[in-house]
């Protein structure tokens, strides 16, 4: 991990609330991820995306229509595992340098079908106080601007848009309201939260 970079990223973190890391992967990482979401998707392991945690679970097209598959933290294939590597040193860097108290994090591929998008919403919520850095790592080979599907974070006096491009790793902090706009494309990614709590210990509230 370059650390003039990783210096540059906390710094933005903690300004304006956002990081865009590109070339966080190498090309041959991407492309393995792409198969390896592809697989799942085959083999029926993506699940369509919801809003809310249990009991106040829903799913609902007209909010978000990504699917969804949760990663173990264990037995993943080994491009999986450098990628979850990287931000384990990304959080513990992050923990020492801010103190932000991050214990643990939770990762999922996602997948857009073509013409679906998330509607404006934070990641840090009633149901999902625990969330602190939100993570998307992309995976779009040859994107253009017609294909749509930017992150548009919004910020104090601006919206800010963010092309999914292959590599490329955006960093925000949960709280901020950001929005996945439509995308006429199959969209890939990895998502994922870093969060202030040990999500081994699920009994505590
Ligand atoms: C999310 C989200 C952003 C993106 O899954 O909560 O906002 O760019 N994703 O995929
Ligand atoms: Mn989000």
């Amino acid at each position: 991990m370059n650390n003039n970079t990783l210096f540059h990223a906390i710094d933005q973190l903690s300004e304006i609330g956002y990081f865009v890391w590109d070339d966080f992967i190498s090309k041959e990482e991407i492309k393995t991820l792409i198969s390896i979401a592809n697989k799942g998707k085959h083999s029926g392991d993506f699940k369509k995306a919801g809003i809310g945690k249990q009991a106040l679970f829903q799913l609902d097209k007209s909010i978000r229509g990504d699917y969804i598959q949760w990663l173990d933290r264990k037995n993943n294939h080994e491009s999986v595992q450098r990628f979850l590597d990287q931000i384990e040193l990304l959080k513990n860097n992050l923990n020492e340098t801010c103190y932000l108290g991050i214990k643990d994090f939770e990762t999922h591929f996602a997948i857009y079908p073509e013409n679906t998008f998330y509607k404006k919403h934070v990641d840090r919520f009633q149901q999902n106080a625990h969330r602190v850095i939100s993570f998307v790592l992309y995976l779009n080979e040859n994107w253009k601007e017609d294909h749509g599907g930017e992150l548009a974070n919004y910020l104090d006096h601006k919206i800010e848009k963010v092309a999914p491009l292959a590599g490329r790793l955006l960093l925000f902090r949960s709280e901020l309201e950001h929005e996945v706009l439509m995308s006429y494309k199959t969209r890939y990614s990895l998502t994922g939260w870093m969060l202030d709590k040990d999500m081994s210990l699920t009994f505590l509230p």
